[in-house]
Formats: C-alpha cells, sequence, structure tokens
C-alpha cells in the first residue's frame, strides 16, 4: 500500500501522524534498497502532474525540483511540505541537479526542446529517466537516444500513460486473439478548442524566469511575450505541434493495435485555419501513415474545434476485417461489423473534457511501471526503443506536412528517400548544446 493510499484508506492526515518529514527515513530504514530518489524538472503544469505521482508511489522521494521560473518551483516544492513529505531541494540548473549522486532518476516534463538532450545527459550521469512526450524534437534525437540508451544502459521510459492502462493492455490482446479479425485500419483523434496566441512582441525577461536555461539546447532568441509557459508548443524553434503534443498517444495506440513499426508512406494536409496569429504548425491536419499495401493509420487533428469524434475529444479506433475496437483512456468498446457490440471495458466517462495536465490513474500505473523496472521487478511498459518508432510517425507527419509532397520511407530505417525532407531530420542546437555520444 503507497503512503497516499494508506492516507486515503485511514482517513488521518500526516500531520497527524507526525510523519510529516520523517517518511522517507522510515521507508528507507525499512527496505533501503527499494528507494529510489527522483528529480523533476519542469513543473509548471505536467510536472506538476508528476511530482503528486512520484511523491504518492511506494518508497520513492522526491528529492529535487528543477525550474527555471523560481514562482513554479516555489510552488512545488511547497505543495510537497504541505502534503506531509520531506521539503525537496530547489534548483534552475538541471546540470547541477545531474551532479546529486543520491538522484536515482530524472522525470522531465520541461519544454520539448529539452526532451533528448537532458535524456542523454541524465544517462551519461548515470540516472534513469522518466522522458514525456514527445522524446525527441526530430527523428536525429529519437534514434541517439535509443543508441544511449543501448550505450549507457540506464532505463528511459517515454510518458505516454496510456501503455499502463490494464484496460488498453487488454483490448490490445484480444485484438491480438482475433476480436476484429485482421486488423488493419487505425484512426487516431484529438479534437480541443485552444485560443489564439496572439502576435507576441519582444520584452523583457520577467525576473521569475532564468531564460538562458529555459532555452537551453535551443538557438538563441530574444524573449517575446507570447511563447512561456505553454505556447512554445506552436513554435517549431521549441515545440513540436499538436501531432508530437497529443498525437503521440493516440498514435502509439494505433501502431500498438495494429502491430506494425515503420511506415513505407506519409502524407499529410491541413493548415493554420482558424485563427491568424504567431502559431507556426497545424491547427488542422489529417495525415496518413502506410504500412506496405495491407495496413494504414490516420491523425485527425483538431486544435481549435473541439467538436467531438464518437463522443470522444480523444481516442483510437481500430477497424479490422471482422469488426471495430473504439479506444481511449477510460477503456474499449468493440463492435460486429453489423455494429452489435461484442466486448465492452469502461473504467468510467470518455475522456470528452480535455485535462492538459493528463493526471489521475494512468500516469501513476505509469510512474508505478517505471519505478518498478528500475528496482528489476518488472519491464517497462513504454521503453524508448520501441517508444521512438511512435514518436517517428508523428515527426514524418510533420515533414510531409511542411514539404507539401508525399514521403517515400526506407521501411527498415524511417528514413525518407527525399533529400530535402531529411533537411528535417535533425535540427539546429545551441552551440556548446550539441548532443554527442
Ligand atoms: N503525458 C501527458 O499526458 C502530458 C500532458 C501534458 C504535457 N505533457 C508534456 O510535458 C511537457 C511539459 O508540458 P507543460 O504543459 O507542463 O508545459 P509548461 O510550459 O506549462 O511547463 C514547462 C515547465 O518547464 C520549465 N522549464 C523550462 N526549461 C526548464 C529547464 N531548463 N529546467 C527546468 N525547468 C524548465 C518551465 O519553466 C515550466 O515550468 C511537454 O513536453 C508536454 O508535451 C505530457
Amino acid at each position: 500500500m503507497n503512503r497516499r493510499k494508506f492516507l486515503k484508506t485511514t482517513g488521518v492526515s500526516a500531520a497527524s501522524l507526525g510523519v510529516a518529514a520523517s517518511w522517507p527515513t522510515i521507508l528507507r530504514a525499512r527496505r533501503p534498497a527499494d528507494l529510489i530518489s527522483v528529480a523533476v524538472m519542469g513543473v509548471n503544469s505536467r510536472g506538476a502532474a508528476l511530482v503528486d505521482g512520484f511523491a504518492a508511489a511506494s518508497d520513492c522521494v522526491v528529492r529535487t525540483i528543477c525550474d527555471v521560473d523560481s514562482r513554479a518551483m516555489e510552488r512545488a516544492v511547497s505543495n510537497l511540505v504541505k502534503g506531509g513529505y520531506t521539503r525537496p531541494e530547489g534548483d534552475d540548473d538541471v546540470r547541477r541537479v545531474l551532479e546529486d549522486p543520491s538522484i536515482d532518476a530524472l522525470v522531465v516534463a520541461a519544454p520539448d526542446h529539452w526532451h533528448a538532450p537532458v535524456a542523454l545527459m541524465a544517462l551519461q550521469a548515470g540516472k534513469h529517466v522518466y522522458l514525456e512526450k514527445p522524446c525527441s524534437h526530430s527523428p536525429a534525437e529519437g534514434e541517439l537516444l535509443v543508441s544511449a540508451q543501448a550505450h549507457y544502459g540506464h532505463i528511459i521510459q517515454m510518458g505516454n500513460q496510456q501503455r499502463s492502462a490494464p484496460e488498453s493492455i487488454e483490448a490490445i490482446t484480444r485484438i491480438r486473439e482475433g476480436l476484429i479479425g485482421r486488423p488493419y485500419f487505425g484512426r487516431a483523434w484529438y479534437a480541443n478548442s485552444r485560443g489564439p496566441i496572439g502576435n507576441g512582441q519582444v520584452a523583457d525577461v520577467p525576473e521569475w524566469l532564468n531564460y538562458e536555461m529555459w532555452q537551453g539546447p535551443a538557438p538563441r532568441t530574444a524573449y517575446r511575450d507570447n511563447v512561456v509557459h505553454y505556447n512554445w508548443h506552436w513554435f517549431k524553434r521549441w515545440g513540436t505541434g499538436e501531432i508530437c503534443n497529443n498525437g503521440t498517444h493516440e498514435i502509439d495506440i494505433c501502431r500498438w493495435a495494429l502491430g506494425v513499426d515503420t511506415p513505407t508512406r506519409v502524407l499529410s494536409t491541413g493548415g493554420r485555419f482558424h485563427f491568424d496569429d504567431d502559431w507556426e504548425f497545424y491547427d488542422t491536419q489529417l495525415a496518413s501513415f502506410e504500412f506496405g499495401s495491407d495496413k494504414q493509420i490516420v491523425w485527425d487533428g483538431r486544435s481549435c474545434n473541439g467538436y467531438p469524434i464518437y463522443d470522444r475529444g480523444r481516442g483510437a479506433a481500430i477497424h479490422g476485417t471482422e469488426g471495430t475496437v473504439i479506444m481511449d483512456r477510460a477503456g474499449y468498446l468493440a463492435y460486429d461489423l453489423g455494429g452489435k457490440e461484442i466486448a465492452r471495458r469502461m473504467r468510467g466517462e470518455s475522456d470528452a473534457a480535455l485535462d492538459v495536465r493528463g493526471g489521475g490513474d494512468l500516469t501513476d500505473l505509469h510512474i508505478h511501471n517505471f519505478l518498478e523496472t528500475v528496482r528489476g521487478r518488472a519491464t517497462l511498459n513504454a521503453p524508448i526503443d520501441d517508444a521512438r518508432k511512435s514518436q517517428l510517425l508523428c515527426h514524418l507527419g510533420n515533414i510531409a506536412q511542411d514539404t507539401g509532397r508525399a514521403l517515400e520511407i526506407d521501411s527498415e530505417t524511417g528514413r525518407i528517400h527525399d533529400r530535402q525532407a531529411m533537411q528535417q531530420w535533425s535540427r539546429d542546437y545551441a552551440l556548446g548544446w550539441e548532443m554527442n555520444l
């Protein structure tokens, strides 16, 4: 029973037990080998949910909060103290954090341009990594992380938490057993009603922000007032667009369900249709991934008009020769070709309202899977060598959209038979921040 469940079950508060500061000490004394110390990097939104999850997990201590926004860092530190946990260290420089030998794992929920570079730095410092999606900013970074993981030996779990959902695991098992015949078509979708981001102006860096470290591996540019926080998702220098932001989750589910790895052809159409502002990616996108001549995944992304598909803001539909499975974070439903329900396992309501923090049970299960793998008692549900394949699809979707061409792909390497498109295989780094194995 973990700490949160214990407190919930007994109905007593940490303060009334008088264990606030000493809980990790108790755990350490009981099972020293199992105690895992983590540092969490980036705690404004998703990272705050991860802090909650890691702090509440059995035999796990959040030892350091790392953020370049002093307000976010202080909020995360004080939330832990209020929750009855030991006060963590606070630091705005992840390089210092990685020098701390007492940290076993780095949890990364900083913006996308940081993901692969800091994951590599963490492996080189001998840490395990829980790495939020997207695991890479470019296809090259995904390749590099797989090599680095094999070289340095520590583990990387990508934060696509639906891989740890018991309902999804069951649905995939049943699809493999023939529930819908031979699965051949997957439709991944996400629909939200995001507002405009306006046209930013160059501005003074706020006193609460270490902008130099916020930029980190990204080429330097002046601070603008419509980027930090969250809006960076829609700028190519830092973000990766909706297909890598939310598409990663459901495209990964489709790839898992169809049992495919690398596509042979990728097409995309769409644009920034809803607003006229600084947003550099697409708010509307239809991307298609063909796997040989008999399997296909389609991504249907709508960032600014949240009208749901199959009553869900997000999900995956898997079609086969004998039926269809609709899957989302709450469970799955299966129908035969006549539309009759043939299977169902739903935990609650479907996720029509979209929680941008992505907290909840699935995240807790994914964290548990990560920690148990670090302890040698489980295998990862989203290891980097597999997660990288789903991420590659998303990157290829962006490249197909940018080039406006059908991309022919080498099904062994994932590389594109198109010199111009291959220019987007990797990205630029600030001097001194290049990724080197
Ligand atoms: N798995 C999920 O369900 C899920 C949900 C939401 C977000 N995410 C992912 O989590 C990441 C963060 O998303 P968000 O919405 O919280 O973004 P955000 O912009 O709200 O927060 C990012 C935080 O990282 C901090 N940061 C930036 N550079 C840093 C550095 N060098 N060191 C330490 N902290 C730094 C920022 O100050 C900020 O507090 C994204 O990559 C996103 O794709 C995953």
